[in-house]
């Protein structure tokens, strides 16, 4: 059986990451988060699509795509955290566990950034790990994996492969 694979999805301008307002979102790129990422999916023995839009529409048709194809998401919205319902929608309706990561401490930022629409429908949220949150992503996936028992197969995903 091939491995359980997982979505790591980066929403807006975090292709910027390095460049971007180092001193809140640190040195370290895009493609250095996307190697961390593999390394710690390969320790717990899962596949990863790594995936990066600054669009919204964008955004929710990988997740659609994840329903089918995936068994849980990592997810940093970007700024989409605090303005799409569009977005929580379609993390309500892939019916995968989803886990909300922010690199930086956004409940220490402006207040703009404290209420986000994702968390309500998040399996879990890390947020101000640096990107060790992305580490901290997989794992938990992981360990969501291994509770439902059935090697990152949730609950449906039979049903829907068929
Ligand atoms: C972010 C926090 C958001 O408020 C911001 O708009 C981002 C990045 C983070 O990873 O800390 O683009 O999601």
């Amino acid at each position: 059986m091939s491995a359980p694979k997982i979505l790591i999805l980066n929403g807006p301008n975090l292709n910027l990451l390095g460049t971007r307002e180092p001193t809140v979102y640190g040195q370290q790129t895009l493609q250095d988060v996307e190697s961390l990422c593999r390394e710690e999916a390969a320790r717990h023995g899962l596949d990863v699509e790594f995936v990066q839009s600054n669009h919204e529409g964008d955004l929710i048709d990988a997740l659609h795509r994840a329903r089918l194809e995936a068994a849980g998401v990592v997810f940093n919205p970007g700024a989409y955290t605090h303005t799409s319902i569009a977005l929580a929608d379609a993390v309500s309706g892939i019916e995968l566990p989803v886990v909300e990561v922010h690199i930086s401490n956004v409940h220490a930022r402006e207040a703009f950034r404290h209420h986000s629409f994702i968390s309500p429908v998040a399996a879990a949220v890390f947020i101000g790990a640096g990107v060790n949150g992305y580490r901290l992503g997989i794992a938990q996936l992981a360990h969501l994996f291994e509770a439902a028992g059935a090697a990152g197969r949730p609950a449906g995903a039979d049903e829907r492969d068929a």
